[in-house]
């Protein structure tokens, strides 16, 4: 499947290191791991769909105390091509992580502006001087307590690890703390969170089958 937007190869972009519990490590699956364990355990868990086209190759990936929150494969690269084609004005994103959506934003014509909120000082510290460029300002502070101090054209939350129905609750969350920095007035505003779609339907599914616990 072709994509609209080809992301660079992260591992071209951003060395390995490590800085606190932030790792960033070029990680080489092989044809044979990708048959001879799930895919959903290899990456991120989640549907199947997603990994089915999982392919050997060298991958920039970054771990947070251990646990991989990003990596530059198809399926992220896939699973962004939204944010990039939307994304307009003033663009609010939350979570950092490798950079990725940030390689295609920045060079934009119709971006005038991106304020990236992170909440892992390690994480800024580590990818932020690959982004040192006058439109983009990088603020280290939690998504859900930080308070806008404008409103925005296009407003994108992608700070979740994993793919799971719990995360619906925090994008209903942050969908309804942030929609009003929404500007409205613009009929391209966007508002999205990252797989939301998917979160939902893992949700009615877990509440379908009795899984799913409010609270
Ligand atoms: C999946 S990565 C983001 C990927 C990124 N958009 C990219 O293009 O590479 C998730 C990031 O969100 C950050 N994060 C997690 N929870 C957060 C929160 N509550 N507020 C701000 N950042 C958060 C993590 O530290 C991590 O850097």
């Amino acid at each position: 499947m072709s994509m609209k937007y080809e992301f660079p190869k992260m591992t071209e972009l951003i060395p390995e290191q490590e800085l606190d519990d932030v790792r960033i490590i070029h990680r080489t699956v092989t044809h044979d791991e990708i048959v001879g364990q799930s895919l959903a355990n290899l990456m991120l868990g989640g549907p199947h769909w997603l990994h089915s086209s999982m392919k050997p190759g060298t991958y920039c990936t970054m771990r947070i105390d251990g646990r991989l929150v990003m990596s530059d494969t198809w399926m992220e690269r896939f699973t962004n091509q939204e944010i990039i084609e939307k994304a307009t004005g003033d663009v609010l994103i939350a979570g950092l992580g490798i950079g990725l959506i940030l390689t295609l934003l920045e060079g934009k014509d119709e971006v005038d502006s991106i304020t990236v909120i992170e909440k892992n000082k390690a994480v800024i510290d580590v990818i932020g001087p690959w982004f040192d460029n006058l439109i983009i300002d990088i603020v280290q502070a939690d998504v859900f307590t930080w308070e806008p101090p404008q409103s925005y054209d296009t407003i994108y939350f992608d700070i979740w690890p994993d793919i799971c129905d719990q995360n619906y609750e925090e994008t209903k969350t942050l969908h309804k703390k942030y929609g009003r920095y929404l500007r409205r007035s613009n009929p391209d505003h966007f508002m999205q969170s990252w797989m939301r779609d998917e979160f939902r339907k893992m949700r009615r599914r877990a509440i379908r089958e009795g899984g799913y616990h409010d609270g």
